[in-house]
């Protein structure tokens, strides 16, 4: 059988799965990971390379001999690599510059959703010069809250809630200020609130053919009951309960679909992995965004729920195969509980030993910010690890999940306590 070396990029507890699914593949000759992280070393080598430096990652794929590189993050697809690196003959499995638009710009996003009769909230943008026609817009329509979104990536810091007219005076002048936001928001989206339920589905497309592969929840809080600020997400579970098989219908034939038609009807055809973020409320499934790769922490729920050879996919989503293939996803409820250093997302501090690693059997580690130091895993980072279980039910997999966590220790680590809380809630209503 062919095998492929494969290079794959980003050093998260995404990239940390990503490789231990793609090291059950019989598929796969060499791994190698840039930069990757201690927990993808068991997998394959780490190499040090800077992902942005396209000509960089160019030289080692052809000095080494990969035949796929597979892209974890958002940064370097919304600059370009998969289009760099194909201009080179280099196969990669990710979306182009212009079909990451749908995540690199949510102005692009949203006009595209309303050419193609996508459902979403409703919306108005503004240029950076505009802010104060874009408070007149909100000031005449005078309903609360209402959504303020930088267009450009802004690692989740970008978007705020506003609850009165003088709450959004004052979001726009802090925007205007904020040296860290002007490049995301030279444009501004100004959203309707959608109230309703949050869950994303995970879409795996070659262009043409697009197979849903799970979904989740995630919780993008640090603190219990969804209160205080915003994080890279703190856990997920799958599946959520607040979708069904209906619903799951209804959005791959409203959302889904004409995603990838639309977006092939842009030239922009949609090939990877596609982050369908949505808001489940009563008027249906409406989409809040659209991401284009996997997310971090859901990837880590998702995969090991995934029956398929995930680099056959990959490779059969490059081809343009993915209509010879359907998705085996297994029975079970899974959780990932992500261990956090003590007074992240702000100030927090490093180089704490980890202990309890080894004792682990009923549960899966994904490295997040780890280094290896004198032969010992300390932290290096504000979300360290990744635990991840599963059960017949969901309060199965919380439970199981919990009580890996507790097994593992290290001075000053935080997590959240009520991963799966929603979800819980809706099964016992049931
Ligand atoms: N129109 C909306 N109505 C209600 N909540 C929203 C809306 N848009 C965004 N949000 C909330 O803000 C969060 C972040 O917005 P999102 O568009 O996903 O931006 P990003 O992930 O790029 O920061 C969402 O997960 C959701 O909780
Ligand atoms: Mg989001």
């Amino acid at each position: 059988m062919d095998t492929y070396n494969v290079l794959l990029i980003g050093a998260g507890g995404r990239e940390h799965a990503i490789a231990w699914k793609l090291a059950q593949s019989e598929k796969l000759g060499q791994l190698f990971i840039a930069p990757g992280n201690p927990g993808t070393a068991l997998y394959g080598k780490n190499v040090k390379l800077d992902v942005n430096d396209f000509e960089a990652v160019a030289d080692f794929v052809n000095k080494s001999g990969v035949e796929l590189v597979v892209v974890g993050p958002e940064d370097p697809l919304v600059n370009g690599i998969t289009n760099f690196l194909r201009d080179r003959n280099i196969a990669v499995f990710g979306p182009e510059k212009n079909a990451a638009r749908l995540e690199g710009s949510k102005e692009f996003a949203k006009e595209f959703m309303l050419k193609y009769n996508i459902p979403t909230a409703d919306f108005a943008v503004f240029g950076s010069m505009d802010y104060d026609d874009a408070l007149k817009f909100i000031s005449l329509k005078d309903t609360y809250p209402i959504v303020l979104k930088a267009d450009g990536l802004a690692a989740g810091k970008g978007v705020f809630i506003c609850n009165s007219e003088e709450e959004v005076k004052e979001r726009l002048l802090s925007i205007k200020k904020d040296k860290t936001l002007s490049e995301a928001a030279s444009r501004l989206v100004v959203e309707e609130f959608m109230e309703g339920e949050e869950v994303s589905v995970f879409v795996i497309s070659d262009g043409h053919t697009s197979h849903i592969l799970h979904y989740a929840q995630d919780h993008k809080r640090i603190g219990d009951g969804d209160t205080g600020l915003n994080t890279g997400g703190m856990g997920a579970y799958s599946p959520a309960p607040v979708l069904n098989d209906e619903l799951l219908e209804q959005i791959q034939l409203e959302i889904i679909d004409p995603t990838i038609t639309g977006m092939q009807l842009e030239e922009s055809a949609y090939t990877g992995i596609l982050y369908v973020g949505l808001m489940i409320t009563e008027d249906g499934p409406k989409v809040v965004e659209y991401n284009c790769r996997f997310g971090d922490p859901e990837c880590q729920v998702i995969l090991p729920s995934l029956n398929n050879d995930l680099l056959d996919l990959m490779i059969a989503s490059t081809e343009q195969r993915l209509d010879e293939k359907s998705i085996q996803i297994d029975d079970k409820y899974r959780c990932c509980v992500v261990l956090a250093s003590e007074g992240y997302p702000q100030k927090y501090e490093k180089r704490k030993v980890i202990s309890g690693l080894n004792d682990i059997d009923d549960a899966l580690i994904f490295h997040a910010g780890t280094a290896q130091i004198d032969g010992k895993i300390v932290s290096n980072g504000g979300r360290v690890l990744n635990v991840v279980s599963s059960g017949k039910t969901l309060r199965g997999a919380i439970d199981n999940t919990y009580d890996a966590v507790k097994k593992i220790s290290f001075e000053n680590c935080y997590y959240r306590k009520d991963i799966g809380h929603k979800g819980l809630k809706r099964v016992s209503n049931l």
